[in-house]
């Protein structure tokens, strides 16, 4: 089946319980879809809702991943299994029977998916809390609710699709840094407040006594940043860094000199 997966003119009478036909996503959006996420040799591709195997199947011979499928339908497992056989990536692939939303995600590093909007939002919990802060998320057609995607893609269809568009959504999960967040200084003590809706953060604070104030504060994955407009020696300058479970450890730079700063969740 290759007609469009959509939701146009159905919306009224669409419900929560419409599982997500069997309508393959195009080569060529296949392609489009595995270089927005940057695909890499080392990365665990999930496809949720695989299909016939094609995404998981490309990943694997294209860029060398290893590819695992969630398909509710046994018929298109077993052609997904017999699919990466013939293609000669049977070693580096798994097809999984099962439901999406029961499956575990952890371990993917990079997560696909051609479903419907309601199944889309209903896995949205099961991404900030199972996959790892990094872990890029690409969906053909569907974006989710609340979370706005780290980039979109819209681009004409050639071939047998041609005249049709598609759109491609993707995201990196974000590390979870809301919170108040503090470091020991030579200047005084930093204190940071962080405000986040999914990748979106804003930070201030104080270092010592000055009041910080930042502007481009950016998320991505456990990368962080933000540019220091404090009054006071320490509040200038940039910083960059990586967020760990308790800590967040990086560089200020400012008057074109460089230090390291790890401040600590305040519990
Ligand atoms: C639109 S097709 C996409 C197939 C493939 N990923 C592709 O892009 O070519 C959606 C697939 O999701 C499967 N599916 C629907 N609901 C599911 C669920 N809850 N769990 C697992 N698979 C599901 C369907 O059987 C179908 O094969």
């Amino acid at each position: 089946m290759v007609a469009a997966l959509s939701v146009a003119g159905t919306a009224g009478a669409q419900t929560a319980e419409v599982a997500p036909p069997f309508v393959t996503t195009p080569p060529e959006v296949v392609e489009r879809m595995l270089a927005l996420a940057e695909t890499r040799g080392d990365d665990v591709v999930m496809d949720l809702g695989s299909g016939d195997g094609r995404i998981v199947i490309a990943a694997a011979k294209q860029y060398g991943a290893r590819g695992i499928g969630v398909e509710l339908d046994p018929k298109l497992v077993a052609a997904a299994r017999e699919n990466a056989q013939a293609a000669g990536v049977a070693q580096q692939t798994r097809f999984l029977n099962g439901d999406v939303l029961k499956a575990d995600l952890s371990g993917a590093s990079v997560v696909t998916a051609y479903l419907l909007p309601w199944l889309m939002d209903a896995l949205q919990p099961k991404f900030l809390a199972e996959l790892a802060p990094g872990t890029r998320i690409v969906s053909h057609a569907f974006a989710m609710s609340g979370w706005e995607p780290d980039a979109t893609r819209e681009f004409p269809l050639s071939g047998e699709h041609a005249g049709r568009t598609a759109t491609l959504y993707f995201w990196v999960v974000p590390a979870e840094v809301r919170g108040e967040w503090y470091a020991a200084q030579p200047e005084g003590e930093w204190r940071l407040e962080i405000r986040q809706n999914f990748q979106q953060i804003e930070v201030e604070g104080a270092v010592g006594d000055v009041p910080l104030r930042t502007s481009g504060a950016v998320l991505r994955g456990t990368h962080i940043g933000w540019q220091g407009e404090g009054e006071g020696e320490g509040g200038t300058g940039r910083f960059e860094g990586r967020v760990l479970t308790f800590q967040i450890v990086g560089t200020l730079t400012a008057n074109g000199a460089s230090r390291s700063i790890v401040f600590a969740r305040r519990p």
